[in-house]
């Protein structure tokens, strides 16, 4: 049976793993179970902050690469294929290969998957959204950033859900400035989602980034009290929301990666890494 656009989405076949030439730097929790506790700062220097804004530029490139790719036809491998590619060529190492067995160079997240899909022999078919999710480490930094595409023609209530996630996106980095609590972000993300009765993801969130993937740190992307931790220049972190069409709960696949949406409704997602300055933010996720 064809495959439609409307939640009934069924894993794929994993390929075996992608190599990374020897001469590139793993990060430390390639080859273990699970990454080290991390002890570090989140407040990055300025030498840090430039090694940080060279992993997100690359990994901004790689997902720009793979969104002008994107084709109905194409399986989720082949754009795991094209992204894995144009890291390795530039020195970086996917993030995700090998992140607490994770196997593949990207998240690919189609339709009803809020996060974490992996990329498989699923072929994209006419109406499918796709996240892409790429996270790049160079220079003992990572940089992560993703973005949702659209295949061939997609409903208009699915293209608005996602040029209204990127909104979001831009809202909750808008609310960020030295001296605030981090949880006005999710509070400028949410107000602006309820407008549209979307739901909004709650048990994933943004996060610290930089010498660590996810360093510990908790960025909500829905109002909360919580989480009254106060930004300061030179912090780092990720901003990713994930609204739904319908219920903000969640199931996860057995492949212990895959989050859909409960009620298998169309989700999107953007994210940015940024870095807090003396008047805001500067996204380091950029071209
Ligand atoms: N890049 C994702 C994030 O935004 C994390 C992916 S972890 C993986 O935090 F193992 F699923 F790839
Ligand atoms: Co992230
Ligand atoms: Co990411």
């Amino acid at each position: 049976m064809p495959r439609d656009s409307l939640g009934h989405l069924t894993p794929g076949i994993v390929a075996p793993l992608r190599r990374v030439p020897a001469h590139i730097p793993r990060p430390e929790y390639v080859g273990n179970r699970e990454p080290a506790a991390f002890t570090g700062s989140d407040v990055y220097d300025a030498n840090g902050i430039d090694r940080i804004r060279e992993s997100g530029r690359i990994a901004a490139e790689a997902i720009a690469l793979v969104g002008a790719s994107i084709r109905a036809g194409m399986t989720t491998d082949d754009l795991d294929g094209i992204g894995h590619s144009y890291l390795i060529a530039n020195d970086a190492y996917p993030s995700t290969l090998g992140y607490r067995g994770y196997p593949k160079s990207l998240c690919s997240s189609i339709n009803e998957v809020i996060c974490h899909g992996i990329p498989d022999d699923t072929v994209l078919i006419s109406g499918d959204i796709i996240n892409i999710d790429i996270t790049a480490y160079k220079n003992g930094m990572h940089g992560d950033s993703n973005r949702t595409f659209m295949v061939g023609e997609v409903r208009p209530e699915v293209a608005e859900l996602v040029t209204r996630t990127e909104e979001s996106l831009r809202r909750g980095i808008k609310a960020v400035a030295p001296g605030r609590e981090i949880n006005v972000i999710g509070r400028a993300i949410e107000s602006y989602a309820k407008r549209f009765g979307y739901g909004v993801v709650r048990d994933f969130t943004g996060h610290g980034v930089g010498s660590a993937f996810h360093s510990g740190l908790i960025v909500p992307h829905y109002d909360t009290d919580r989480f009254p931790n106060v930004m300061t220049a030179g912090m780092v972190f990720t901003i990713e929301p994930m609204l739904t069409l319908g219920t903000h709960e969640w199931d996860i696949w057995e492949d212990g990666w895959t989050v859909v949406t409960r009620d298998r409704g169309t989700t999107a997602q953007f994210e940015h890494t940024l870095v807090v300055t003396e008047r805001g933010a500067e996204v380091l996720t950029v071209i």
